[in-house]
């Protein structure tokens, strides 16, 4: 049997000695978190959990009662560990303080609760996403600025994807690892060791649906990846889940490139930067892949506010970086 690696014992293998432990408790923390999410998603269709609150997040986005759920689960997990200065959450509208009768600590957590929400009531793959960062502000408690640091400046990022198992892939900067949920004894263990994603793959994720809506450059690329070229593993496989974390997922582990390209109706695309973009960032760059805006890393743009969207190419560095060529018409 392969060694038992549990999420405590990975981060200290790998930490620096100087570590203080904290990281280890925030990713406990999350993992915790993702222990109580992922059983409420797979009894989902069982009780009273799917469907909608009636209610619309700051997306104008209709809440389904799992999404609430799992933002007050990674909420109550968190707020009280003295850890977290700040937290910001995709179903919040504000940033959320830590509550004053508890100390704070020196991170902010910026998370989307769950993310392919629309595929709850078809069992299909959805996730949460997270991102870590030190404190900056001044501030004795965390304040917005904690949580507009660009990407570049995360301290550790994560998903959980409550799949055909749950598992939890994160990097703290020294790879990318996973960890696959064994619910026969409540652990999360090492399953993938150092991710690597392919330099070029044959997988294009889309919503071809928005097509009319394309610039040129994306309209070209598309139709490039389909065109064939045995040279390049042309024709690419469409492969398009609906669920971010379920699509980049797939991807990191086969190679392929994601696109969720700026519109003429949505020149900023759908996808939130500080929550979903830059959290995959940092983990597809770790695992030798790249992700974009078309024109930029992902990972250089400051933050002017908290949902800000930007448009998403991620994954195998050679794709993203052709689809780049092909966007800022150079191809
Ligand atoms: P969320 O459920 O957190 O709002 O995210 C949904 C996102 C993302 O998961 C997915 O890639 C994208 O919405 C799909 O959008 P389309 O249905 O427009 O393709
Ligand atoms: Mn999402
Ligand atoms: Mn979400």
């Amino acid at each position: 049997m392969s060694k038992l690696v549990t999420i405590d014992r990975h981060i200290m293998e790998t930490q620096p000695p100087h570590a203080t432990g904290e990281f280890s408790a925030l990713l406990n923390d999350i993992a915790f978190a993702a222990k109580l999410i992922g059983r409420e998603v797979n009894k989902a269709g069982l009780v009273d959990v799917l469907g909608f609150t009636g209610t619309t997040n700051v997306h104008g986005e209709e809440v389904r009662k799992l999404d609430e759920y799992a933002d007050d689960i990674i909420f109550k997990a968190l707020d009280h560990t003295g850890r977290l200065c700040v937290m910001a959450s995709e179903e919040r509208e504000e940033i959320i303080p830590i509550p004053a009768k508890f100390k704070c600590g020196h991170y902010v957590l910026m998370y989307d609760p769950l993310d392919g929400s629309s595929n709850i009531d078809a069992n299909v793959s959805i996730g949460t996403i997270f991102s870590l960062y030190r404190k900056v502000s001044s501030a004795e408690r965390g304040t917005l600025e904690d949580c507009l640091q660009p990407g570049l400046e995360q301290v550790a990022a994560g998903y959980i994807i409550y799949g055909s198992s749950t598992m939890l892939v994160f990097t703290t900067g020294n790879g990318v690892c996973g960890f696959t949920y064994d619910p026969s004894v409540g652990e999360f263990l090492l399953s993938h060791e150092n991710i690597q994603t392919p330099k070029r793959g044959k997988i294009f994720s889309v919503n071809e649906g928005n097509s009319y809506r394309w610039d040129s450059g994306t309209k070209a690329y598309v139709n490039y990846v389909k065109q064939v070229d045995k040279g390049t593993n042309r024709p690419y496989s469409g492969r398009y889940i609906g669920s971010l974390v379920a699509d980049f997922h797939r991807n990191l582990l086969y190679g392929g490139i994601f696109l969720y390209p700026g519109d003429l109706k949505n020149p900023n695309g759908k996808l939130r930067l500080v929550y979903e973009a830059n959290p995959l960032a940092m983990i597809v760059e770790h695992a030798g892949g790249y992700a974009s805006d078309g024109h930029r890393r992902i990972l250089d743009i400051k933050p002017d506010g908290i949902h800000q969207l930007t448009p998403l190419i991620i994954g195998s560095l050679d794709d993203v970086k052709e689809a780049e060529d092909f966007i800022q018409g150079k191809r």
